[in-house]
């Protein structure tokens, strides 16, 4: 995968020593975001996760930066269908991270590759309903709400989705031209 920068962060490849990095981050306190905590306490779990991440070539999965370089979480594309060309996004920023426009900018950026580059037309997601500071992240950035349904955990989630239309005409493009890198 290419090595794609945004304007607050750098989206790149995962690395092995990104887990020493991840295992040393706060969990999050909140019940819907126990999810989100990673459990990376050995070093065989920490080589465990690095193959897990490794092994899906189906999906897109990066590391989200600071300019600076500080590892700040992860996100990708997962269920890629190249014949509808849809996509499902899921991010996870460690909890120094949160609320700083970082997920944003990350989200926002990943799009820009999703249908610039993947021409993939649409990209999906789902949320608990609790999740505000996500919802409100996905909502500024163009997502729009097309469902919900109950999770196995007994939460409700909303279904999002955004269309490569929309991300041109919500993110500030006229056209469906190329994005300005
Ligand atoms: C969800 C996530 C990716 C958002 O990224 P982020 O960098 O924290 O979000 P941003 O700072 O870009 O934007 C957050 C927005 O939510 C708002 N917000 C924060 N807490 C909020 C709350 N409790 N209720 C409503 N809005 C809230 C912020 O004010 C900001 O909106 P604003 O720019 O209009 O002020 C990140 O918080 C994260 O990884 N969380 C843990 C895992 C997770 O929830 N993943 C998503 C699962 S679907």
């Amino acid at each position: 995968m290419p090595t794609i920068v945004g304007e607050h962060v750098v989206l790149r490849d995962v690395r092995r020593e990104d887990a020493e990095d991840a295992a040393t981050w706060p969990r999050f306190a909140e019940p819907e975001l126990q999810w989100a905590n990673v459990a990376l306490r050995t070093p065989s779990e920490r080589d465990a996760w690095f193959r897990h991440e490794l092994s899906d070539t189906e999906r897109v999965r990066l590391a989200v930066t600071t300019r600076d370089g500080e590892l700040a979480g992860f996100l990708g594309l997962r269920d890629i269908d190249w014949r509808q060309r849809r996509a499902t996004l899921g991010i996870r920023l460690s909890p120094l991270h949160v609320n700083q426009g970082l997920g944003t900018d990350a989200i926002r950026t990943l799009l820009r590759y999703a249908f610039e580059t993947l021409d993939l037309a649409r990209v999906d997601l789902d949320v608990a309903e609790r999740n505000h500071r996500a919802r409100r992240c996905y909502t500024k950035v163009g997502f729009s709400e097309t469902s919900t349904h109950w999770g196995f955990d007994g939460q409700r989630y909303l279904d999002m989705s955004i269309s490569r239309a929309a991300f041109h005409r919500h993110n500030g493009y006229a056209a469906e031209g190329t994005l300005p890198s």
